[in-house]
């Protein structure tokens, strides 16, 4: 199918409704997602099938679904532009997972990433997460998706998509688009290769991450924000010294929030020495604090008002579903459903 104008540029991205998000989730993808609003017609759904394969507690699945909701839309997601719901309200796309499947050799499932790494950590798989790319090919396929934003750790899931795809255009009929990747950050070099995916420090200099415990959470505020901050990992040149910005965790987070010339003029009092550590955490608690603040009050009331957030889901399952419902008709036609 041809390539897309802006004006019908379909995004779409799946959010796993996992814990309290972090400044990693954040610069890597939601303020992608959030600015992606104004490019194309977005549709964002909380991976709420995905997260059984981990999740097994119903009142917690409910309650992390609501609170990603609630996050995305504090920080500025639009429900009138951007459409958001939950993944479960188009059990549509379960039926594509199975028409895929049919398409799909297992040889191509047994080469996944994600399902060995989880399989080399000793976790014992199972079926759900053997077949969680073919539900994800679903996710994409089913909505015309032209471009798909995710983290690095997602591509080959998309470059499986387009396999799918593929295999089920042959085999039955033009039918899918294939969508491209959109890499964090990531518009396309001059030489026509996507920039590498932004990768956000935690607190010990390793990539930030919930299962690292090196976190520091978008919507922390007060003591327990500082005592982060203040925790985070330096290396011991005294203060009177000058210093390197671009091997520090501290100035590396600082960067991600900072306008360039604060960029600058922090940079410039590394270099000169005569600046601790400790007054270049100050700087970064203070943009985070200012950063966040709307978003955190924005949060509090939403949370404070569930049925606001159920009503933004509830609202935009019903127009994904009109969409799901007519490439779904489409594909069993296609295959003599
Ligand atoms: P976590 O590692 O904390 O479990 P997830 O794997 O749930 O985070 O990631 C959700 C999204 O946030 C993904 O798109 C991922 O690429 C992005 N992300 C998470 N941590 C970082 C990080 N440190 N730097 C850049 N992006 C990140
Ligand atoms: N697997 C993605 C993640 O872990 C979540 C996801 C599910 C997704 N379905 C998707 C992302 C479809 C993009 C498109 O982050």
């Amino acid at each position: 199918m041809s390539e897309a104008t802006n004006s019908n540029l379909r995004v779409l991205s799946g959010i796993q409704p996992t814990g309290e998000p972090h400044l990693g989730n954040y610069f890597g993808a939601i303020k992608q997602h959030i600015e992606l609003q104004d490019e194309g017609e977005c549709f964002y759904f909380i991976a709420n099938y995905h997260a059984l394969t981990t999740i097994k507690e119903a009142e917690e699945l409910r309650r992390m679904t609501s609170g990603v909701a609630a996050t995305y839309l504090a920080l500025g997601l639009d429900p009138d532009r951007a459409t958001l719901f939950r993944q479960s309200d188009v059990p549509e796309v379960t039926e594509l997972a199975w028409l895929l499947a049919c398409v799909t050799g297992k040889g191509l499932l047994d080469r996944a990433h994600s399902y060995k790494d989880k399989v080399a950590k000793g976790i014992t798989p199972g079926m759900g997460l053997y077949f969680y790319p073919v539900l994800m090919a679903a996710d994409i396929l089913i909505y015309d998706s032209h471009i798909v934003p995710v983290g690095g750790d997602q591509v080959q899931h998309v470059e499986m998509t387009r396999d799918m795809a593929g295999s089920f255009n042959e085999t039955f009929g033009e039918c899918f688009r294939l969508p491209e990747v959109r890499l964090n950050q990531g518009s396309t070099l001059a030489d026509g290769c996507q920039p590498p995916a932004i990768k956000v420090p935690g607190t010990d200099g390793q990539k930030m991450s919930s299962s690292y415990g090196n976190f520091i959470e978008i919507f922390l505020e007060g003591k327990p924000l500082k005592k982060k901050v203040m925790g985070i990992v330096t290396d011991s040149t005294p203060v009177e010294d000058p210093k390197d910005p671009d091997r520090c965790t501290v100035f590396e987070l600082f960067g991600l929030l900072a306008t360039p010339a604060e960029r600058e003029e922090l940079a410039g009092r590394y270099r000169a020495g005569g600046m601790g550590y400790g007054e270049a955490k100050k700087a970064l608690l203070g943009q985070i604090e200012e950063r966040f603040a709307d978003a955190r009050e924005r949060r509090r009331e939403l949370l404070a008002h569930p049925e606001r957030v159920e009503a933004v889901l509830e609202a935009g399952g019903r127009r994904a579903r009109e969409v799901a419902r007519s490439v779904l008709d489409r594909a069993r036609g296609l295959c003599g459903l």
